[in-house]
């Protein structure tokens, strides 16, 4: 974590969940969205106020694939592999990001602009192939397209 990260949205976040018990999923989760990961800094808190080991915290983390332990780059892209997408090109898809990128599936670029992921289904097959950048969907998917797409994040960032 860097000293840019505000410790105190950990506490703020711990506050909210300090009656729920059995909550520590959820509290995990909203620390993530904010973070976009769970930093060590915020295990070690979290063990602390609520009593716990952190070896336990760590537990979860390690067993859901949703969590991470280290940051991610600015940009999530997620790339679709379930059935319609599939057939529509979506190993294509991610082939190709992963070779533009020069990362691989769970990594980020090392300028910390993407993060790569390939995700099952979108719930929005019939724009297969779809990629997910951030919040916006992106159907019907071409090299061509997402070639557009990553210039245009890259001249942004
Ligand atoms: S299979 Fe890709 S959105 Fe459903």
């Amino acid at each position: 974590m860097n000293s840019k990260t505000d410790l105190s949205k950990v506490n703020e976040i711990i506050e909210g969940y300090r009656s729920k018990k059995g909550s520590l999923i959820p509290l995990l989760q909203d620390i993530q969205s904010v973070f976009g990961y769970v930093p060590e800094e915020a295990v070690n808190i979290i063990a602390r106020e609520l009593e716990i080991y952190p070896v336990d915290i760590y537990g979860i983390l390690t067993f859901y694939s949703q969590f991470y332990m280290e940051p991610r780059g600015k940009h999530i892209i997620r790339v679709c592999q379930g059935t319609a997408c599939h057939v529509m090109g979506g190993k294509e898809m991610l082939g190709f990001l992963s070779d533009e990128l020069g990362i691989e599936d769970g990594e980020s670029t090392k300028d910390g602009i993407f993060f790569l992921e390939r995700v099952a289904c979108l719930g929005c097959c019939g724009m297969a192939p779809v990629v997910m950048i951030d919040d916006n969907f992106h159907g019907r998917c071409t090299i061509g397209s997402l070639r557009k797409l990553i210039e245009q994040y890259r001249s942004k960032d």
